[in-house]
C-alpha cells in the first residue's frame, strides 16, 4: 500500500484563495509587522516567504531587521511602538532569537491582540485552559487545517506528538485534545518511544532528526512530518523516512510541501482573525 500525500502546497493554495477573497472585501489592508534579529539564514528565508505571501494575499507586510548585538530593551521599545500603532494588526518576532535575549520577555511584550503567533503567556494561558485565545501557534493551526481538508477523523484517535516545544509540540498536543483526541506527548527522555509510536493513529513528529520509519508505525496511521533540516549531504529532509513510512501509513505529509506551506497559510488566517478582533473592539 502507498499512502496518500497530504499536499500542503495545494491545500494552501486553495485556502489562500478563499482568504484572499475575504481580504478583498475589507475597507483597510491588514498589516503584519515582522521582526528579525540577527543573521540566521534559515530565518531570513522563512521571513521572506511570509512577507511575500502576505503581500500576495492583499495584506501589507513590513520587516524590521535588527543586528544580533541588539539589547532586549531596544527590541521591546520597537515592539511597544508597534503595539501602539493602530495601523499594525499583527506582530511576529521570528525565532530563534540570539542567546543573550530572553525570548519569553520579548514575546510577552507583544500586545495579545496583535500576537499573530499566539505565543504570549496571555494567549497560551487562554489556549491551555480551554478558553479562546486571539491566535494559536501557526504550525499547530496549519496541521489541524490540513487534516480537516482531507476529512481525517481526529476525535477518539490516539495522537502521538513527538516534541514538546512551545512553538510546536505543546500547542499541537493541546489542539488535538481540543479536537477530542487521546494525546501522548513524547520527547528526548521518553522511554520505549518506538512502542508508543506503534500505538498511534496519528503521529506528529517535530524533532529535527530522522526518527520515524515504516517499521515503527501502525498500519494505516496518519503521519505528519514537521521536521525540516539539512542532511550532511545538503539535502532538505524531514523527521520521517518517507519511502518506508508511505508503505505503512494511510496518509503522509511530505517535506518539503507539507506542513511548511500550511504554517504560512495559518499565519495569514491568524492575521485576518486579529484584524477582525481589533476592528470590532
Ligand atoms: N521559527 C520557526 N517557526 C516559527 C514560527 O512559527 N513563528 C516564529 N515566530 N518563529 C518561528
Amino acid at each position: 500500500m502507498t499512502a496518500e500525500i497530504l499536499d500542503g502546497k495545494m491545500t494552501s493554495q486553495k485556502l489562500l484563495e478563499k482568504l484572499q477573497q475575504e481580504v478583498s472585501t475589507l475597507t483597510k489592508k491588514p498589516v503584519l509587522a515582522i521582526m528579525l534579529v540577527g543573521e540566521n539564514p534559515a530565518s531570513l528565508i522563512y521571513v521572506n516567504a511570509k512577507l511575500k505571501k502576505a503581500e500576495s494575499i492583499g495584506f501589507k507586510a513590513i520587516l524590521k531587521q535588527l543586528t544580533s548585538n541588539v539589547t532586549e530593551k531596544e527590541i521591546i521599545a520597537n515592539i511597544k511602538e508597534w503595539n501602539n500603532d493602530p495601523n499594525i494588526n499583527g506582530i511576529l518576532v521570528q525565532l530563534p532569537l540570539p542567546k543573550h535575549i530572553n525570548k519569553n520577555i520579548i514575546l510577552n511584550s507583544i500586545d495579545p491582540i496583535k500576537d499573530v503567533d499566539g505565543l504570549t503567556a496571555y494567549n497560551s494561558g487562554l489556549f491551555y485552559t480551554g478558553q479562546e485565545p486571539y491566535a494559536i501557534p501557526c504550525t499547530t493551526r496549519g496541521i489541524i487545517m490540513l487534516l480537516k481538508e482531507y476529512n481525517i477523523e481526529i476525535e477518539g484517535k490516539h495522537v502521538v506528538v513527538i516534541g514538546r516545544s512551545n512553538l510546536v509540540g505543546k500547542p499541537t498536543a493541546q489542539a488535538f485534545l481540543f479536537e477530542n483526541a487521546t494525546v501522548t506527548t513524547c520527547h528526548s527522555k521518553t522511554e520505549n518511544l518506538e512502542s508508543i509510536i506503534k500505538t498511534a493513529d496519528i503521529v506528529v513528529s517535530a524533532v529535527g532528526e530522522k526518527i520515524v520509519n515504516g517499521k515503527i508505525l501502525k498500519k494505516n496511521s496518519v503521519v505528519i512530518d514537521v521536521g525540516i533540516f539539512r542532511t550532511p549531504e545538503g539535502k532538505i529532509s524531514g523527521d520521517v523516512e518517507f519511502e518506508s513510512a508511505s508503505q505503512v501509513a494511510s496518509y503522509i505529509s511530505p517535506v518539503p510541501g507539507g506542513v511548511g506551506p500550511m504554517t504560512v497559510t495559518a499565519l495569514m488566517y491568524n492575521l485576518l482573525d486579529l484584524y477582525l478582533a481589533q476592528n470590532i473592539r
